[in-house]
């Protein structure tokens, strides 16, 4: 069986390739839903809709014993949806222990690096903002911490259109009413935000710490897959990777390329 990573579009694929290299005896299957990109100014009933799609897509077409939603807005929106509704009616539970499948979301991981920190300011996209999911789910773990967030809507296609020096004014737009509030972390909640990693570091300065999903998801990912041997069993180790999408454009096929890796090419499926 593999490891399913579901996102939105090809942002993922940033947190994809870190997992892959952290991790790289596993097969990998990627779904990105390109035809239907952006989630992140969609309703919460469109979101889960979509999100469960590809899920599904992964668990039954592609045999996924786990699936990572590497998209924020997903994980925000739909993921404790899927947990509790769709993983039991369509798998349920053969033993006690552990569901059949499991689906995790990068917001949790997220949220509890977020929650060492006295003061943090998060930037997402609208959906993910407005959902308030980060801010409920860091303070369950602190209750003390101070979180300010902004969405940050137009990083998404500069990202993808590869700007960074165009992205400026607007970074600094985005994180000028966190940095007011003088935070001690800055948390990336978009796929897309890592791409503008250095450039977010020049305008928080060398104090502040970045949270980055594409650095702390491998890393517990890893540590999850150590305390859950039930799941590890059961996944093939051919160090295979595929990348699924629903639109292929000359823009997707050249962002997987440099956002994953030359070696694997988009293939088209329709959910
Ligand atoms: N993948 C989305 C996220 O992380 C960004 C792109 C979108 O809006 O679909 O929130």
């Amino acid at each position: 069986m593999k490891i399913g990573i579901f996102d939105s579009g090809v942002g993922g694929l940033l947190i994809a390739k870190t997992i892959r290299r952290a991790m790289p005896k596993y097969d990998y299957v990627y779904l990105g839903d390109t035809k239907r990109v952006p989630y992140g100014n969609r309703s919460h009933e469109t979101v889960y809709e979509f999100t469960k799609e590809g899920v599904d897509y992964l668990f039954k077409k592609e045999n996924c014993a786990i699936v990572i939603i590497a998209c924020n807005t997903a994980s925000a929106r739909a993921l404790r949806e899927i947990q509790q509704k769709y993983l039991p009616n369509n798998f349920p539970r053969q033993g006690r222990d552990e569901p059949d499948r499991n689906v995790l979301g990068v917001l949790i991981p997220t949220a509890e690096e977020c929650a060492k920190y006295k003061k943090v300011g998060i930037i997402g996209t609208t959906g993910t903002i407005l959902s308030n999911t980060f801010s409920v789910e860091i303070k369950k773990l602190n209750s003390k911490i101070k979180i300010s967030q902004n969405s940050a809507p137009i990083l998404v296609p500069l990202a993808e259109e590869g700007e960074k020096l165009l992205a400026k004014p607007f970074l600094v737009k985005y994180l000028k009413p966190l940095l007011a509030q003088k935070p001690d972390a800055i948390a990336l909640g978009c796929t897309h935000y890592p791409f503008f990693k250095s450039e977010i570091r020049k305008i928080v300065g060398k104090k502040v710490k970045i949270i980055s999903q594409d650095e702390i998801v491998p890393k517990k990912l890893k540590e999850y897959f150590e305390r859950h041997p039930e799941i590890t069993k059961k996944l093939a180790k051919n160090k295979m990777a595929r990348i699924l999408v629903t639109d292929i454009t000359k823009n997707v096929e050249k962002l997987t390329s440099q956002w994953f890796g030359r070696d694997v090419r988009p293939e088209l499926v329709k959910l």
